[in-house]
């Protein structure tokens, strides 16, 4: 299972991570194809100078499960095994989720299950908590709730704002990426309940 399918709404600084660590042979996989559902996202861009199937699907106004189809027939289309969202910010219907059951991560911009949902990072702010971080989970059809790969904590300071948080977090965000990835590649892990259980080479 080493073909990634990246969607990818904006920036794409996830998406060139994983791209850094597939060049650098930190990561043996392949992106298939990266996909963004906005034509001016700077990571479709990104995609096409490293020379990648880079593909525009506009989502605007378009049904969810219609669009889905479109992104399920262009996925399947490139040879996608597991797709990896580096923030999609569209959520995914049942169908596409059950199509790819157990083949979506994700990575969230928090500690899971805390602060599900859009601006984690405000939300951690808010609530006063003095770490935050990351976290990559498999996708199920529920918000920012399925099984946990790996995770990484960072300290939030009384002098932080939603851009310094978020710009420690998103270093992280690109180390621990690559390598949730490079673990269900690999098929070293085994899920118990809600436990991904890494499995020793
Ligand atoms: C990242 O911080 C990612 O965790 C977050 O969007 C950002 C995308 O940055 N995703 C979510 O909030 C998903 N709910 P990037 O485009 O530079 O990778």
């Amino acid at each position: 299972m080493r073909r990634l399918g990246i969607l990818l709404s904006g920036r794409g600084s996830n998406f060139s991570a994983i791209a850094g660590a597939i060049d650098e042979k930190r990561l043996d996989a392949e992106i298939a194809v990266v996909i963004s559902n906005r034509p001016e996202a700077p990571g479709i861009a990104a995609a096409r100078n490293r020379g990648l199937n880079a593909v525009v699907l506009p989502s605007r106004g378009l049904d969810r499960e219609i669009y889905d189809r479109l992104l399920i027939d262009e996925l399947r289309k490139h040879g996608a095994e597991l797709v990896c969202l580096a923030g999609y910010m569209r959520i995914l219907s049942g169908h596409f989720i059950r199509e790819f059951s157990m083949r979506i991560l994700n990575i969230h911009p928090s500690l899971l299950p805390a602060f599900p949902g859009l601006d984690a990072q405000h939300q951690a702010i808010e609530h006063g908590v003095k770490f935050s971080g990351c976290t990559v989970h498999f996708v199920d059809e529920g918000l920012d709730s399925g099984p946990i790969v790996t995770q990484a904590v960072v300290p939030v300071l009384d002098t932080d704002t939603a851009d310094t948080l978020s710009a420690r977090i998103l270093k992280e965000e690109h180390r621990i990426y690559s390598e949730a990835i490079g673990l269900v590649v690999s098929g070293r892990y085994r899920i118990e309940g809600r436990r991904v259980i890494a499995e020793s080479p």
